[in-house]
């Protein structure tokens, strides 16, 4: 036997499984699912019991002026680059238990079964945890993973404030006051390479039968926040002519919009998934709200030509209300590079677990890391294809199938200097 095959059988599928059911207690929710905010008070527990399970495998934790948590599994050459893999352990609020948990409990499953099988790679691994990758309670979303690539400035991301007003830097304080046994460094470093491991979060590859999906590529993405400004009235006084009624304004721009992006192929995604209306009361006269534009398409000229008609259709849709359209992201389509699909594919050829090549629908941190290093995913499926939901469910021979073809995919490429 192979010192490669001696890690892929120390790989558990029972610690792996219990260890997604012991994460999902944290910010567990009564339908099942997962409200783990970003650098919420939930998100340092998880993390406490994350450190926790890597210390007796001596992993050295360390995080970044934004919370991007690494653990590190030292091997021969520790001057040499690292390979990462990860994800995130910030949840929608109405998350589901594997949407980027798994990423992270498989990193960590994978360096377990290495210590197991006294494998000491070439390069060091280390297992990534990025702050908000949901973008739900901070927006932008995976603000970790783009201030790592250096696409954002640190100051700026520090400033942005949640509803109830509390900032990232606060966040990003308490979070680090609470680990003072996890070494500072500075954010972004050269890394080798980056392979992360997801749930599919749609419905193709249950539909195939397939157990692994080679991810392709990312589609692009373009985040907008709108507000739409009016006056607060009186809602038995006020004519009509002289209201401003920022919701009424915000219906008519929403329908607009909503016409402008339908696509008959349903390839164009466009979502509003959040509106706040202030100050929502049932007897004055709405004075503002606000909401959000996600906007995907997998060709790149075609999601830019979209996205630039956005702050137009609004424009002519505000009515008597003042408008602000603000871009708070903007990112084209990818292709992850051959020599990452290859080494996963050959590896799961290898293991014989039936996999497919497919795209990604849903967004990633991998999609920043992309610019830093070679990168790739791994895809598992998911009941119904259901994700940002409570329901969001996975059987637990999958998870351990995609850390096994994730072992031998990382194991191969740290191998190598
Ligand atoms: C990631 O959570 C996304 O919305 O694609
Ligand atoms: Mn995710
Ligand atoms: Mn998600």
């Amino acid at each position: 036997m192979s010192l490669l095959d001696n890690v892929i059988n120390e790989i558990s599928q029972e610690r792996l499984w219990s260890r997604h059911l012991q994460l999902a207690e944290i910010g567990a929710t009564p339908a099942g699912g997962v409200n783990r905010q970003a650098l919420s008070r939930e998100e340092i527990t998880a993390r406490q019991l994350l450190v926790q399970w890597s210390s007796p495998l001596g992993l050295i934790p360390y995080s970044d002026a934004i919370g991007n948590l690494f653990l590190r599994y030292p091997g021969k050459h520790a001057e040499a680059e690292p390979v990462l893999t990860g994800s995130h352990i910030d949840t929608q609020p109405t998350g589901g238990r594997f949407d980027g948990s798994f990423g992270v409990l498989a990193g960590l499953e994978i360096v377990e079964a290495m210590h197991g099988a006294q494998f000491k790679p070439e390069r060091s691994i280390e297992v990534v945890a990025w702050t908000n990758e949901e973008g739900s309670r901070f927006a932008p979303g995976m603000m970790g993973s783009a201030l790592f690539r250096g696409q954002r400035d640190l100051e700026s991301m520090l400033k942005v404030e949640d509803l109830a007003g509390i900032s990232v830097r606060e966040s990003v304080e308490a979070v680090r006051a609470a680990e003072p046994n996890v070494a500072s460094r500075s954010i972004g470093f050269p890394v080798a390479a980056y392979v992360e491991a997801h749930i599919e979060q749609g419905p193709i590859l249950e539909m195939q039968q397939k157990i692994i999906g080679v991810v392709s590529g990312i589609q692009g993405k373009r985040v907008f926040r709108v507000t739409v400004q009016g006056e607060e009235n009186h809602a038995g006084t006020s004519p009509r002519a002289l209201r401003k009624d920022a919701l009424v304004t915000s219906v008519d721009m929403l329908s607009a919009l909503h016409i402008a992006m339908h696509d008959a192929e349903d390839i164009v995604k466009f979502t509003v998934g959040f509106l706040e209306i202030s100050p929502n009361a049932p007897s004055v006269v709405p004075s503002s709200v606000h909401f959000s534009i996600d906007l995907r398409h997998p060709d790149s000229a075609t999601l830019n030509a979209l996205g630039d008609a956005i702050p137009g259709l609004c424009e002519q849709h505000r009515g008597p209300c003042t408008l602000q359209v603000k871009e708070l992201s903007n990112d084209p389509s990818l292709e992850f590079p051959s020599v990452v699909r290859d080494v996963i594919r050959d590896v799961a050829v290898e293991l014989d677990i039936d996999h497919m090549d497919l795209p990604s629908a849903a967004g990633h941190d991998a999609r920043h890391l992309h610019y830093v290093c070679p990168t790739g995913m791994i895809f598992v499926p998911c009941a119904g294809g259901i994700s940002h939901n409570e329901a969001e469910s996975c059987k637990a021979e999958d998870l351990f199938n995609g850390a096994r073809v994730l072992a031998g995919t990382i194991a191969r490429l740290a191998d190598r200097v």
